[in-house]
């Protein structure tokens, strides 16, 4: 069974993804640590080093190699992953489930606030700013991730309240 994760930064993508595979006794990929591993570079020393297109391009190419070698897994995407180069027709193509763990913009501001640094994308970004930006930014994103088959409520529940929910789904 192949099971992909998709959400907004900071939406949990990676916690639930492990615990789920874990209690589901799959493999767990975590598709950043995936591209880190393979080119032994942080995520933030790719955009730096090499800018965001080369990144998405590797994204694009990891994404497709994973689904294509597993034959079960549980995957957590990139916040940006479904949103690039057709990946969401590929991961809609590619799995038995997709999941979107939607959160408000409430909520994710005040994860991300809180966890900037790893994440290239709103790191320069001044919290106060950080509303207005993710609130456009997930308006762009929704479409993409809404195609995904599940959407999952993930607001102010724990993460083994999530997986119980999801497992259910499965
Ligand atoms: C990104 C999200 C990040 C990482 C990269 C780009 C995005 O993953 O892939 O910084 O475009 O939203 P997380 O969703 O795990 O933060």
């Amino acid at each position: 069974m192949k099971v992909v994760l998709v959400g907004y930064m900071a939406s949990g993508k990676s916690s639930i993804g492990r615990l789920l595979a874990r209690d589901l006794n799959l493999e767990f990929i975590d598709l950043d640590e995936f591209i880190e591993n393979q080119l032994q570079k942080t995520i933030p020393a790719i955009f730096s080093e090499k800018g965001e297109i080369y990144f998405r391009k590797i994204e694009h190419e990891m994404l497709s190699m994973v689904l294509n070698e597993k034959q079960s897994v549980v995957l957590s995407t990139g916040g940006g992953t479904p949103c690039y180069g057709g990946n969401m027709k590929t991961i809609l193509e590619q799995s038995n489930h997709s999941l979107y763990l939607q959160l408000p913009v409430s909520t994710l501001v005040d994860r991300i606030s809180n966890e900037k640094n790893d994440r290239p994308l709103v790191k320069n970004i001044d919290n106060g700013d950080l509303l207005e930006f993710v609130g456009k930014h997930l308006f762009e994103r929704r479409q993409f991730y809404a195609q995904a088959k599940h959407i999952v409520d993930a607001d102010k529940k724990s993460i083994e309240v999530l997986v119980d929910e999801i497992k259910k789904i499965l």
